[in-house]
């Protein structure tokens, strides 16, 4: 279908600046990776998220993959993870051992809550893996942060869609010992389609991702009279607690890393008019009790995706009318995990989650980038309201 609003695959253009950026790191940047604009832009993030330890890499599944690494499982350890997210925040953690534990998600909220958790925790639970979906930091961060120290339990946040958001002055992403970030394409901010970054609050941790990251490479600790013996550099990854870990190559670029670097400056206003757009939509469609949206109109939320409840079983007559009369593309969002034929075979088909089960069946995500035109909004939202005018 020939869609006037696709879904895009893509979330904002590049300004002027931001293109030159690009331009000068394309020019200057020796090496093109692992170099100067890579420490700069670390640096810079740990300002903005208030965080000492911050390691650019290639995406956010990569740092995943490093924070299910770094809790070291051991047979039979568990991890809850909601049902309702996209297949990476989950994946990883398997991959390294963990067996899922799924948990539902907050009617209302749309996102896991301390009570959620409590009610998966056995004694085999070693982590906790929390997702700030569709943009919106999850309202008891603070209280699941506290009820993991407490009980000893790793706290991984995958802040993939929900970077800038915060509570009480503390930003997604600094609560858990892991905050994970995407600049995926789709995401509020991109570096050129990939990019993420991995924060963590422990030093132990620290020392080690830079060597886990770049294939163990290190430097040598012994004099050498010849910088060229014997060899140029060191693989020698430390162990943690008395174990042995695997390194990857999940380095960023340079040029990626310049320009995440510009776009820090831009993204809470990227942030603010994405709010602004999804409240006035929100707004606008109240007459109707056919969509039901969470409404946030603070900092809390920044609308990387604008979801709502389609009520009265018409999810599928809406999407119908809005892709086949207006050639809107709405989609479908995170199919619940345990439903996936890839988890089944696994044996991680079962699920107790009514809450995400009852939102996937019935809800629908509209087109929101933020490259998306004044004219193709509005157009967005007559076509919406006349669709709820049709289905009242
Ligand atoms: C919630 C969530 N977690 C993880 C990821 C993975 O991000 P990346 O594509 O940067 O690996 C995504 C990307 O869509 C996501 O939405």
């Amino acid at each position: 279908m020939n869609f006037k609003i696709p879904f895009s695959g893509r979330a904002h253009k590049y300004t002027q600046e931001e293109k030159d950026v690009i331009l000068e790191a394309v020019e200057n940047a020796v090496p093109l990776t692992q170099g100067k604009y890579q420490n700069e832009f670390q640096e810079k993030f740990g300002e903005f998220i208030g965080s000492e330890y911050c390691f650019a890499v290639n995406n956010a599944t990569a740092a995943l993959e490093m924070s299910a690494q770094l809790c070291q499982f051991k047979d039979g350890d568990e991890f809850i993870c909601p049902s309702h997210t996209f297949t990476a925040s989950a994946y990883p953690f398997i991959k390294k051992g963990a067996i899922p534990i799924w948990t539902d998600i907050d009617k209302e909220t749309r996102v896991i809550s301390l009570d959620t958790i409590k009610k998966c925790i056995t004694p085999n639970t070693k982590a906790v893996v929390v997702v700030h979906l569709y943009g919106f930091i999850i309202p008891d961060i603070k209280e699941i942060a506290n009820f993991c120290k407490e009980n000893n339990l790793l706290l991984i946040e995958d802040v993939a869609q929900a970077m800038g958001t915060q509570i009480d002055g503390e930003k997604a992403g600094t609560f858990g010992d892991f905050g994970v970030f995407s600049f995926h394409s789709h995401k509020n901010m991109t570096t050129l389609g990939e990019g993420g970054m991995l924060v963590v609050k422990d030093k132990k941790f620290a020392n080690i991702i830079p060597m886990l990251r770049h294939n163990g490479h290190c430097g040598w600790e012994i004099e050498r009279p010849n910088y060229w013996t014997p060899a140029m550099g060191n693989v020698d990854l430390p162990m943690l607690n008395d174990e042995y870990l695997m390194p990857n190559n999940y380095c960023l670029g340079e040029v990626e890393c310049a320009l995440g670097t510009k776009l820090l400056d831009r993204l809470d206003e990227i942030n603010a008019q994405k709010r602004v757009r999804a409240i006035r939509f929100i707004n606008e469609l109240e007459f109707s009790n056919i969509l039901s949206f969470h409404k946030v109109n603070t900092i809390e939320h920044n609308y990387h995706l604008l979801v709502a409840y389609v009520n009265n079983n018409k999810r599928d007559e809406f999407m119908q009318k809005m892709s086949e009369e207006k050639l809107i593309q709405c989609v479908v969002q995170y199919y619940p995990l345990n439903r996936y034929d890839f988890y089944k075979k696994l044996g991680f088909g079962k699920a107790d989650c009514p809450n995400a089960e009852d939102l996937f069946d019935n809800m629908v995500s509209f087109p929101f980038h933020h490259m998306m035109s004044d004219d193709d909004f509005e157009y967005m939202l007559k076509s919406t309201k006349e669709v709820l005018e049709e289905l009242k």
